[in-house]
C-alpha cells in the first residue's frame, strides 16, 4: 500500500469506528497530517476528554496516552506502538518516590506530567512545562520535591523563593542540545530569536530569548513578527511550525534532536492500531483515581 492508500483507509476506518486521532507536536509529519488534533502533552489529554468519540488513537508516548486514559476512563485509548515510552518518565518509580518523600516529611512532591500513572498517584500535584512555576508557587510548603526532570527543576528554582529539591532525571533529547549548538546557530542566523524548552540545560536556557513549552512555541510562532527563530526542542515540531507559518524560518538548535520514542509511530502503525484495536492503554482503577486527583489539582490552578 502506498501512503495515499493508507491515509484513505485510516479516514474510512475513523468514520466507521467513530474514532479520533491525536498527535503530539513531535510526531513525524505523516502522522501529524492524519491527526484530528495536534498539541502538547496535557492539551491532548484534555482534548481526549472533550471529544465525543469513544475511541482515541493517541500518537505520542505512553505517559501521555495514560494521562488521557486517566482523564477519560470510559474511552478506549489506543497507542499505535506499545514501545513508545518516555525514558525520562521511567527514571523514577512509585516506590522510589515513596522512599524519597519519607526523608522530607515537611515537603510537597510535585511530579512533571512526564511520569507514569503510579508515580502521579504518589505525588501531591502534577505540573507541565508551561505551569511548573505557578504550581510550585501555589503550594503552602517551603520545600518542594520535584521529579523527575532536574533541568526543569533548575528552571523552576530560578523563578521561586521555595527550596527545590530535584530528582536526578533528564530528557536525553534536550540534554543533547548544547550551548555551543545555540551559539553556532546564532552566528549563522544573527537576526533570529532563540526559543528553548525548559527541559534544556541551564546554560542553554541562559542563551534563550524565550523558555516555553511546545504548545506555547506553536502559538508564539503564529504571533511573532520575527521571521527567523532558532528552536531548542525536539526537531519534529518544526514540521508543524513551517506548515502553519510558511513565510517564517525555523531552525533546529541541533539538527538531529530527535526523540526516537516519539518516532516509533508511523502511518502503517496508525492504520494497524485502528484495524486491530491495538494497543489498549489501561490504568488500574485505584491508581487512576489517585493520579487523577493530582492532575485535577493542577488543572484547577
Ligand atoms: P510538552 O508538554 O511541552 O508537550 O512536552 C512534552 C515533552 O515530552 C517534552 O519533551
Ligand atoms: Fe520523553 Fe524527552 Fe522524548 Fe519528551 S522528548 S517524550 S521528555 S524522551
Amino acid at each position: 500500500m502506498n501512503k495515499e492508500e493508507i491515509r484513505n483507509k485510516i479516514t474510512k476506518l475513523k468514520k466507521e469506528k467513530n474514532a479520533v486521532i491525536l498527535a503530539h507536536n513531535y510526531q513525524i509529519g505523516d502522522v501529524q497530517d492524519v491527526a484530528d488534533y495536534i498539541g502538547d502533552s496535557l492539551g491532548l489529554s484534555q482534548k481526549a476528554a472533550q471529544v465525543d468519540a469513544k475511541i482515541i488513537v493517541f500518537c505520542g508516548v505512553h505517559f501521555m496516552a495514560e494521562t488521557a486514559k486517566i482523564l477519560s476512563p470510559e474511552k478506549t485509548i489506543l497507542i499505535p506502538d506499545i514501545r513508545a515510552g518516555c525514558p525520562m518518565a521511567d527514571m523514577i518509580t512509585a516506590s522510589e518516590l515513596r522512599e524519597w518523600k519519607k526523608n522530607y516529611p515537611e515537603s510537597k512532591a510535585v511530579c512533571y506530567v512526564n511520569t507514569t500513572a503510579e508515580v502521579k498517584a504518589e505525588c501531591d500535584i502534577c505540573c507541565t512545562s508551561s505551569n511548573a512555576v505557578t504550581v510550585v508557587n501555589s503550594l503552602s510548603a517551603d520545600e518542594i520535591l520535584f521529579a523527575p526532570d532536574k533541568n526543569l527543576a533548575a528552571y523552576v528554582a530560578r523563578h521561586t523563593k521555595k527550596k527545590i529539591i530535584p530528582w536526578d532525571g533528564y530528557c536525553y533529547v534536550h540534554r543533547y542540545i548544547k550551548a555551543r549548538d545555540i551559539m553556532d546557530k546564532k552566528n549563522l542566523h544573527p537576526q533570529a530569536e532563540t526559543w528553548v524548552h525548559p527541559e534544556c540545560l541551564p546554560e542553554v536556557i541562559d542563551l534563550a530569548d524565550k523558555v516555553i513549552s511546545t504548545g506555547k512555541m506553536v502559538q508564539e510562532a503564529r504571533k511573532t513578527k520575527k521571521k527567523e527563530i532558532i528552536i531548542g526542542t525536539e526537531s519534529g515540531i518544526i514540521y508543524r511550525m513551517k506548515k502553519e507559518n510558511p513565510t517564517k524560518n525555523f531552525y533546529p538548535a541541533r539538527d538531529a534532536a530527535f526523540c526516537f520514542n516519539m518516532k516509533k509511530i508511523d502511518l502503517g502503525k496508525v492504520l494497524r492500531s485502528l484495524e486491530n484495536m491495538i494497543y489498549k492503554v489501561e490504568v488500574p482503577l485505584e491508581v487512576s483515581q489517585k493520579a487523577r486527583g493530582a492532575i485535577e489539582k493542577m488543572i484547577e490552578i
